[in-house]
């Protein structure tokens, strides 16, 4: 064997887990992606779902998406810089910076790229990055391209942030970057502190509203709009992935930074733009998100009651006050075998163990989606409970 073979061999962590039969990744959905489920042959209800809208199988999304195909083809085969711009890229473009209130939006094809991408560009050697210890994997990646000093804050903790800001020299960019709402425990980022820090300090905000659209804000626009400050944060990114029902992202800012990262962002020059499907998706989606603030209404219902229904049974679910609520095991192995009991019993929700977060803060997450009614979160909190008390994690 190869060196290189050889080596990562010795990492067999997937292989025990498959053979204690708790493995609880890849599982296959072979029907439309509807709060109900079809895995292996069985009908199964989707708690693992980013889709805060529940718009992923809406029929005029669909429709939208297929009429799109029709008139553009299956791809783009080029970068947004050469080839890859078509006229609907601009019209899901302006789409956005009307939506979220700012001169310019780029579309890279994914959130993940928009982070990497951004986050990367934006500031040179002498600058510096100030950012969430919870933010996500694609913020920290991006961060970690940057020449500029990495100055990390205690999660969503406005006294370390300030420490941090006391760090800077006065007249070098500083960079804050947070979650806009945490995708692994549901929390919403400070957003008001953090901007009148911004202010005091002269440094400049970027938000990750990836689980704040669609769920914050009238008509969705995240949780910059519902606290009043998306005028006074200088970056907002969101993905397609999530709310939007679709594949790829953008950053929403002023023309002096689209200009800049246009030619120089390198997951935006070197990689093709998103398909037309996608986009005419994205564009259809926003659409809905205004025309029916009433899918919005019905998730924070049941949000709030899914949340009641958890503290009621005993379970520790952090401050969390939004459709992503986390279920602390605090048990690696537990927590995959809390996650195939629950697959038995018909409810599919996601194991989050280290390195994604600490070995003592595993946890399950449990996500809402507009489309789920009260009946099949009864459904899903009574099964919960059944498997949470026979693995001892309520009593
Ligand atoms: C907070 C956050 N930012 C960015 C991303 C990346 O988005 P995408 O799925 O579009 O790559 C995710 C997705 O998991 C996310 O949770």
């Amino acid at each position: 064997m190869k060196l290189l073979q050889a080596k990562l061999s010795q990492y067999t962590a997937p292989q025990e887990a498959k053979a204690a039969g708790i493995y609880p990744y890849f599982r296959a959905i072979s029907s439309e992606q509807d709060p109900e489920v079809v895995i292996d042959g069985k009908k199964v209800l989707m708690f693992g779902s980013n889709c805060y809208t529940g718009l992923v199988n809406d029929p005029r999304i669909k429709e939208a998406a297929i009429e799109a195909t029709r008139k553009y083809g299956t791809g783009c085969a080029g970068s947004p810089f050469l080839n890859g711009t078509l006229d609907l890229h601009k019209k899901l473009e302006a789409a956005i910076a009307e939506y979220i209130g700012k001169e310019d939006v780029m579309i890279y094809s994914s959130g993940f790229e928009v982070n990497l991408g951004v986050v990367s560009a934006l500031t040179g050697r002498e600058d510096y990055i100030l950012w969430d210890e919870q933010d996500h994997a694609s913020i920290i990646e991006g961060r970690r391209l940057s020449f500029s000093q990495s100055l990390k804050y205690k999660h969503n903790d406005m006294e370390s942030l300030e420490k941090q800001l006391q760090k800077c020299a006065p007249d070098k960019i500083k960079l804050i970057v947070t979650d806009s709402v945490f995708s692994m425990e549901g929390d919403v980022a400070n957003v008001k502190e953090i901007v009148r820090l911004a202010k005091k300090y002269d440094a400049s905000v970027m938000v990750d509203e990836a689980h704040g659209i669609g769920v914050f804000g009238e008509g969705g626009r995240g949780v910059c709009h519902h606290y009043g400050v998306a005028g006074d944060v200088d970056l907002i990114m969101g993905t397609f992935s999530k709310s939007f029902a679709s594949l790829g992202g953008f950053i929403a800012t002023d023309k002096e930074i689209t200009n800049f990262l246009r030619h120089h962002s390198r997951s935006y020059i070197f990689t093709a733009s998103i398909t037309p499907a996608s986009t005419a998706a994205a564009l259809k989606a926003i659409e809905i998100m205004k025309a029916e603030p009433e899918r919005q209404e019905h998730l924070w219902e049941i949000t709030n009651y899914a949340l009641d229904g958890f503290r009621n049974m005993g379970c520790e679910i952090g401050p969390t006050s939004t459709p992503i609520i986390p279920l602390f095991i605090r048990d690696n192995f537990k927590t995959f075998a809390i996650t195939r009991d629950l697959l038995e019993e018909g409810i599919f929700v996601n194991p989050v163990v280290s390195p994604a977060v600490a070995p003592h803060d595993t946890l399950i997450r449990f996500s809402l989606m507009a489309t789920h009614s009260k009946e099949q979160v009864t459904t899903a909190l009574e099964k919960i409970q059944k498997v949470f008390k026979a693995h001892g994690i309520i009593s």
